[in-house]
């Protein structure tokens, strides 16, 4: 018999609700507070920044919401997204473990990025919004977010970290192709980012001054709505179209994953794979083992403290309960942008805190290796982001190697890295440093938090 590679669901299956998490919590979460009083926020509260129809979601405990018409129309562009057994990878390492992946990167953005793109831009069309402002990290946000606003009629501002900006002016391009307008972050377009590049001028940026810039764009204007690619709760839950989809697959399979493994800069590919699988745990189903992959530069899961924080650098951004490096500690500018945040999604940190996952970090050298050696066994060039995830499932395919355990490992393949070519080059031409843990910047970051 041959042994299939590829696992494909039709059109139809393209799940008809997001799962939603909150509902099956063991633990209940803590509530986001406003950043001027510290008091707990309520919905109106946040109306400024995001619709009402996600602010909803964002407090919601039902456990299915459905996907309206028009958003899952979109997605039939792109979804559902192939499982695919690595088998050729597998060979190479001679390992007994079944490796397979959920691939993402076949979205027209290059990545997971617009399973939420695409419903943030219909619920702000819906509520008469025209424009909206946002960060990114990695690019990949952006674009899809400047694809979802030509897709809705909606303006997009993209605040880009400069370390990103200079290192993939392609993907600029291709943000402006989708009709946004985009500057390097930290700008001169907000106080935020002036008072930035006033003590630092030569400032890398991160997430964390982009997402300042873009929530203080906001509250500046009135047609603006402020929208973020991860880290909330209604991101968690457009994401995990990816699980449900997953669930399928393995089914079609015939196997089910003993560990489970994603990327996890704030969370949203993680959760988006992962949850829908923790939620049938939740329900009374088996264990797996859930493992978020982080940069050693930015490891908010495995060396951060779960405290209240700023989601942001200039303290606008509502604080949320997670695991955080200190609002203003700014990692090393490693080649995965976005993964180069302080914090981490409050559900995905609580689920850490309560050890219902596992977390590791990775040096970005040995990602970039397992990266190529994907790209040498699989043909498909993963984003830098991705390859953390691909380093761990190599880690564990060689363990099951040595133990002879015929492991299943299922991990999301977040995107390509069609774009990040200048960091494969870096690596190919042994040009690329690792960062050591900033121990003492964290403990200076973090001495600032409250
Ligand atoms: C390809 C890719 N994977 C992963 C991430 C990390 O984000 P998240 O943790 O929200 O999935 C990003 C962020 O930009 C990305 O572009």
């Amino acid at each position: 018999m041959v042994e299939r590679t590829r696992f494909m669901l039709d059109e139809d299956k393209i799940p008809r609700s997001w799962y939603n998490i909150a509902a099956d919590l063991p633990v209940p979460q803590a509530p986001p507070l406003h950043p001027g009083t510290h008091q707990p926020l309520g919905p109106a509260d946040l109306a400024p920044l995001f619709p009402m129809a996600l602010i909803m979601q964002e407090v919601s405990t039902e456990r299915e919401i459905e996907i309206p018409g028009p958003v899952r129309d979109a997605y039939t562009l792109f979804r559902p997204s192939p499982l695919i057994r690595a088998r050729r990878l597998e060979k190479a390492l001679d390992t007994p473990a079944h490796i397979y992946f959920k691939y993402e990167g076949l979205s027209p953005a290059g990545s997971h990025k617009p399973n939420t793109a695409i419903p943030q831009a219909f619920y702000n069309k819906e509520e008469g919004i025209t424009r909206i402002a946002t960060e990114t990290g990695a690019g990949q946000w952006g674009s899809a977010l400047a694809a979802a606003g030509a897709m809705f009629g909606i303006e997009i501002k993209v605040y880009m970290v400069r370390a990103s900006y200079n290192q993939k002016p392609y993907r600029r391009i291709l943000m402006e192709t989708y009709g946004a307008s985009v500057v390097a972050s930290p700008s001169m377009d907000t106080a935020a980012g002036r008072a930035i590049l006033a003590q630092h001028p030569d400032s890398s940026g991160s997430l964390g001054i982009a997402i300042s810039e873009a929530v203080e764009d906001t509250v500046m204007r009135d047609d603006t709505h402020y929208s973020l690619g991860s880290v909330l709760n209604h991101v968690m839950l457009h994401q995990t179209v990816i699980g449900q989809e997953s669930i399928l697959q393995m089914e079609m399979a015939g196997e089910e994953p003993d560990v489970i493994i994603a990327c996890a800069g704030g969370g949203s590919n993680f959760a988006g794979l992962a949850f829908p699988w923790l939620g049938r745990t939740f329900r009374g189903g088996r264990k797996y083992q859930v493992i978020a992959v982080e940069p050693e530069a930015a490891p908010s899961l495995t060396r951060g403290t779960y405290m209240y924080d700023y989601g942001d650098t200039a303290k606008m951004a509502p604080m949320v309960k997670m695991f955080t490096l200190g609002h203003d500690f700014i990692p090393e500018p490693i080649h995965a942008g976005g993964l180069r945040y302080h914090g981490m999604s409050p559900q995905v940190s609580l689920l850490k805190e309560n050890g219902f996952i596992e977390a590791r970090s990775v040096h970005q050298v040995p990602c970039f290796e397992a990266g190529v050696q994907f790209a040498r066994t699989e043909m498909i060039l993963p984003a830098p982001e991705s390859t953390h995830a691909i380093r761990a499932a190599i880690d564990i395919a060689l363990e099951a190697k040595k133990s002879g355990e015929k492991k299943v490992i299922l991990f999301n393949l977040s995107g390509h890295g069609h774009f990040d070519l200048s960091s494969y080059e870096a690596y190919l031409s042994g040009k690329l440093e690792d960062y050591e843990y900033p121990a003492k910047e964290v403990e200076e970051a973090l001495a600032h938090v409250g």
